[in-house]
C-alpha cells in the first residue's frame, strides 16, 4: 500500500533505446541514456502509482519499486506494452528505433576483404500510435518528441498525428547537452497549446510532469 495522489493508479512508462540486431554481436540503435524515463518512473512511484517500466538496454539502471520489463527490440517493446494494458496513463519516453534490420543474421557476419555487407531496413511498429488507437487506450497518453529544429511546431503536429493527449518536446541538438546530460528544457504540448518550461534537472521535469498527470487523473 502506498499513500499519495496516484495511489491505486496503474501507469506504464517506456524508456531507453531499443536495439535492433544486425547479427549476434552488432545492432543499430538510437542514442538514449534512459535517464528521463527512469526519473519519471521514480516520480510516479513516489506519488503512490503502480509503475510498469518497460525498458530497452539503457545506461541508467531501472529504479527500485517499479515492475521492470526488459526488452531489446521495438517489437518486443510493443508486446510488453500491450501485455501491460489496461493502465490509467501511459508515458512513452523510449527512443524506439524506427527501423529494424530485415536481413539480420543468426551467425556473426564475417569480414571479407574489399566487400561490405548491405543492411536492408524495414519499418518498426509505432508503439505510441498503436496504443493511442487501441481498444484499451489509457485515459492519458503522453508522447515525447526529440527534435533538433522547429521544436514546438513539429511537436504540435506530432501530437495530432500520433493521437496522444500530451507531447513533451525537447531540443536535442548536440549543443544543448540534453542527450546523456542531467538537465532538460521541455515544452509541454496539450490541446490548449504549448507551455515552455525553464531548464530543469531531469528529476524536476519528471516531478512536474508526474504532478500534472496526478491532476489529470484525479
Ligand atoms: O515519431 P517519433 O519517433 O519522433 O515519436 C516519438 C514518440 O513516439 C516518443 O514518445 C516515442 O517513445 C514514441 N515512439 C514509439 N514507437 C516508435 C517510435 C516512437 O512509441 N516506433
Amino acid at each position: 500500500f502506498s499513500a499519495g495522489p496516484m495511489s491505486g493508479k496503474r501507469v506504464l512508462v517506456t524508456s531507453g533505446p531499443t536495439h535492433e540486431p544486425i547479427d549476434p554481436v552488432r545492432y543499430i540503435a538510437n542514442r538514449s541514456s534512459g535517464a528521463q524515463g527512469a526519473a519519471l518512473a521514480v516520480a510516479l512511484r513516489d506519488l503512490g502509482a503502480e509503475v510498469i517500466f518497460v525498458t530497452g538496454p539503457a545506461s541508467v539502471p531501472p529504479p527500485a519499486g517499479v515492475a521492470v520489463h526488459r526488452i531489446e527490440t521495438a517489437r518486443e517493446m510493443l508486446a510488453a506494452v500491450e501485455a501491460a494494458l489496461p493502465v490509467d496513463a501511459a508515458i512513452f519516453a523510449a527512443a524506439v528505433a524506427d527501423w529494424r534490420v530485415e536481413n539480420s543474421l543468426t551467425q556473426k557476419i564475417k569480414k571479407v576483404a574489399q566487400t561490405s555487407p548491405s543492411i536492408t531496413l524495414s519499418e518498426n511498429p509505432d508503439i505510441l500510435a498503436t496504443v493511442c488507437a487501441h481498444p484499451e487506450r489509457p485515459k492519458l497518453v503522453i508522447g515525447f518528441a526529440a527534435e533538433t529544429e522547429n521544436v514546438v511546431p513539429h511537436a504540435t503536429a506530432k501530437r495530432l498525428r500520433k493521437g496522444c493527449d500530451w507531447i513533451v518536446a525537447n531540443d536535442v541538438s548536440p549543443a544543448t547537452g540534453i542527450m546523456g546530460g542531467s538537465n532538460n528544457t521541455v515544452h509541454l504540448i496539450t490541446e490548449a497549446g504549448a507551455e515552455d518550461w525553464p531548464p530543469l534537472p531531469k528529476s524536476e521535469v519528471a516531478q512536474r510532469l508526474a504532478a500534472r498527470i496526478a491532476e489529470a487523473l484525479a
